[in-house]
């Protein structure tokens, strides 16, 4: 028994590694076997369905000794499964509802991922090992969440408005999934019609979520405004400016970098310096020009330990960050430092990519 203790169900935490099986309460059922790392989701499981009390927790993976970097790792891990769980697989059946479950699984990602962000400054870096080739919408609303809560940290967004943009950004694209699967993942061109059913993706959240009604009406509004661009171009509304809330205008930023850097049926991913030039091409046009500079200041593309090719065919890791992001500090594989920002004799090297090739991929 030194080795492990007995924890209230509300005081457990994802991560924490099970030092018993878990039966449930009056019956021999099994919950869960001894061994298992707790998720959100599970935790959700033994207190609201099962009413279990208690759980027995190996000590040496009690989450007072998991660093915080090993715990943001988990908790992305989990986000995703949860995040699969209320999505479900992009070619699985259309969803027709969104259940009083799936919002508190919502909340409980956002509660997870936002003290990751601030327990983790790396926490980028994740962001890479989630852009698999098979890119689900549940991975692109869980990347579009984390940029749009580093956004938001940067703004200096206060506690319950950083909630509100994570549920939101986490939610912005639940309608696509209530969008006929050839469509979402056809390859080639959409016709006229098929772009038009494309198009109701925004509505259709926001309905799913006004019907069920555990959302408040920040959270709805981002997920239908998702789509409108500043000088009022956007669908479905045609709003401009202002009229566009606040927390939409950030995550139509994050969600259309993402859009760029990832792989889709139809294209290659942009390169991040392709990317970031298109979005500062669209300041005040598509997007809002002061969430564009707080999204370069707080968007590291090449975070702290990523690896980088460079335009002389070496391969670097990134050590630290520059003002400018497209140009860190960087160390080759030949262990010369250069600082690609301050150094000048190093004006005409830059970075050509992210290596992505030994990128551990997270999957749900
Ligand atoms: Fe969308």
């Amino acid at each position: 028994m030194a080795d492990m203790m007995k924890i209230r169900v509300d005081e457990l935490e994802s991560g924490m590694v099970t030092a018993d099986n878990v039966i449930e309460p009056g019956s021999d059922r099994v919950l869960l076997l001894k061994g298992t790392i707790l998720d959100s989701v599970m935790i959700f499981n033994l207190k609201e369905r099962y009413n279990v009390d208690h759980v027995y927790i190996k000590k040496a993976f009690s989450a007072s000794t998991i660093s915080d970097e090993m715990r943001a790792e988990i908790n992305i891990h989990q986000s995703l499964s949860t995040l699969k769980s209320v999505f479900g697989d992009d070619d699985g059946e259309p969803i027709t509802e969104f259940t009083d479950e799936s919002a508190q699984h919502i909340k409980n990602v956002t509660n997870d991922l936002i003290t990751s962000l601030y327990a983790d400054d790396n926490i980028l870096l994740k962001m890479h090992q989630l852009q698999s080739y098979d890119d689900y919408t549940y991975k692109h609303c869980l990347r579009v969440a984390m940029m749009s809560v580093t956004i938001g940290k940067s703004l200096g967004l206060p506690d319950n408005k950083m909630h509100d943009l994570c549920e939101a950004a986490l939610l912005h694209d639940l309608g696509k999934r209530t969008i006929d699967v050839d469509i979402i993942r056809k390859p080639g061109r959409l016709t006229d019609t098929e772009f038009n059913a494309v198009k109701k993706h925004p509505q259709n959240g926001y309905l799913l979520l006004r019907k069920n009604g555990g959302c408040n009406e920040e959270i709805m509004n981002a997920v239908l405004m998702h789509h409108e661009k500043y000088d009022g171009t956007g669908y479905p509304l045609g709003l401009k400016g202002e009229q566009i809330t606040y927390l939409a205008r950030i995550i139509t930023v994050a969600d259309v970098y993402d859009a760029l850097t990832s792989n889709r049926p139809y294209r290659q991913p942009w390169s991040v310096a392709e990317a970031e030039e298109f979005m500062m091409g669209g300041a005040n046009t598509h997007f809002d020009y002061d969430i564009i500079l707080a999204f370069l200041n707080a968007f590291a593309p090449y975070p702290v330990g990523s690896k980088v090719m460079l335009s002389d065919g070496r391969t670097a890791k990134v050590i630290s960050n520059n003002s400018n992001v497209l140009r860190p500090v960087i160390k080759t594989m030949d262990g010369e430092t250069i600082d690609l920002y301050n150094d000048f004799k190093y004006l005409t090297l830059s970075i050509k990519a992210l290596d992505k090739s030994d990128i551990k991929q997270i999957e749900a």
